[in-house]
C-alpha cells in the first residue's frame, strides 16, 4: 500500500475532475449509492496501477508458456514467485489472511483459492485457474485465467470459453455512471442462458491501493441496482461459473479452498479494470 501521506499529496495536486465531482453529488442527493471520494484513483495511481498490471499480465504469459501436464502446482507458485521478483513486484497472496502461497492454483471442481502443493500435479484433460495478484511500488493489480492441460473434454472447454465470455460481458457493461448491478445481471443472464449457474458467495472488487477495497463486485444482480461506476474506479471482475449448482463448500482442512458442492467443474477469468469517462480500460492486458 502507498503511504496515507504520498496518498493526501496526490488528492492535493490531482483532484476529482470537477464534472465528475459534480456528478457524484448529485446522485448522492438523490439517494443514489456512489462511492467515498478517497477510493476514485487519481493519474499517479492509475500509473502506478498501470504498471503492477504490466509485471501481472507477465506473470501470467509466462506460466502461460510453461504451464503443462505432470507439472505439480507447487511449481506454478515458484514460477510465479521467480518471475515476480524478477520484474520488481511483490506476490500479494502470500500470508494474505494467513493464505499460505504465492498465488491461487484451483483444479476442475476447486472454484477458486486452491491452494499449491508439491503432490498435487496437473493432469491430461485438467481444466485450472492461475490468479495472481501483483504488488508493485504498493499498486496491487488482479487477474486470472484458465488453461487447459493436454486433451480435454468438449464440455470442459465449452465451460472454459464461456466463463471468459461473462468476464467480457461483464467487462463491456461496466461503463461508466452504470451500477454494479448492471455488471451482475449482465452475467448472471448470459451464464444462465448457456445452462451454467454462477457462484454468489464471493466475487469482484475495488482494487489499487488494496487488495480489496469496496465495492463487493457481485456476479449475479439486478440492473441499476448498487454501486454507481464512476470514472476512476478500479475494479476487479472476476465470474466464477459453475457447470452444474451454484453452491459452494469451503475445505475444512485448510479453510481456503472452495468447490463446488456438487463436484461439478468450474471456471474462472479475472481483470482488473479502469472506469473511464467514456468506457473502460482492462489494465491487465
Ligand atoms: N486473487 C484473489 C481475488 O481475485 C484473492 C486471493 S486471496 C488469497 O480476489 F489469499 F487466497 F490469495
Ligand atoms: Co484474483
Ligand atoms: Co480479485
Amino acid at each position: 500500500m502507498i503511504s496515507e501521506e504520498l496518498w493526501k499529496k496526490i488528492d492535493e495536486e490531482e483532484p476529482i475532475p470537477e464534472n465528475v465531482k459534480e456528478r457524484m453529488e448529485e446522485l448522492r442527493k438523490h439517494k443514489a449509492n456512489v462511492i467515498d471520494d478517497k477510493w476514485i484513483k487519481r493519474p499517479t495511481m492509475i500509473e502506478g496501477i498501470r504498471k503492477a498490471g504490466v509485471v501481472n499480465t507477465g506473470v501470467l504469459d509466462f506460466i502461460s508458456d510453461r504451464i503443462h501436464d505432470g507439472m505439480s502446482t507447487q511449481e506454478i507458485d515458484d514460477l510465479v514467485v521467480q518471475y515476480t521478483k524478477d520484474h520488481g513486484g511483490i506476490c500479494a497472496c502470500l500470508n494474505y489472511e494467513g493464505f499460505p502461497k504465492s498465488v491461487c492454483t484451483s483444479i476442475n471442481d476447486e472454484v477458486c483459492h486452491g491452494i499449491p502443493a508439491r503432490r498435487r500435479k496437473l493432469r491430461d484433460g485438467d481444466i485450472i485457474n492461475v490468479d495472481c495478484t501483483t504488488i508493485v511500488d504498493g499498486y496491487y493489480a488482479d487477474a486470472s485465467r484458465m488453461f487447459m492441460i493436454g486433451q480435454v473434454s468438449e464440455e470442459r472447454r465449452r465451460l472454459v470459453e464461456e466463463t471468459k465470455k461473462c468476464l467480457e460481458i461483464g467487462i463491456a457493461a461496466a461503463q461508466p455512471w452504470n451500477t454494479v448491478g448492471d455488471i451482475g445481471a449482465a452475467i448472471q443472464k448470459y451464464a444462465s442462458s448457456k445452462g451454467y449457474s454462477v457462484v454468489r458467495e464471493l466475487g469482484g472488487h475495488g482494487v489499487g491501493i488494496d487488495f480489496h477495497e469496496d465495492p463487493f463486485v457481485s456476479h449475479v444482480g439486478r440492473k441499476h441496482t448498487g454501486m454507481v461506476l464512476v470514472p476512476g474506479m478500479v475494479l476487479t471482475i472476476e465470474p466464477m461459473i459453475n457447470a452444474g449448482k451454484a453452491g459452494v463448500t469451503i475445505d475444512p482442512y485448510n479453510n481456503w479452498t472452495i468447490y463446488t458442492a456438487d463436484g461439478k467443474d468450474s471456471a474462472q477469468w479475472e481483470h482488473t479494470i479502469l472506469i473511464t469517462e467514456t468506457g473502460n480500460e482492462i489494465l491487465t492486458y
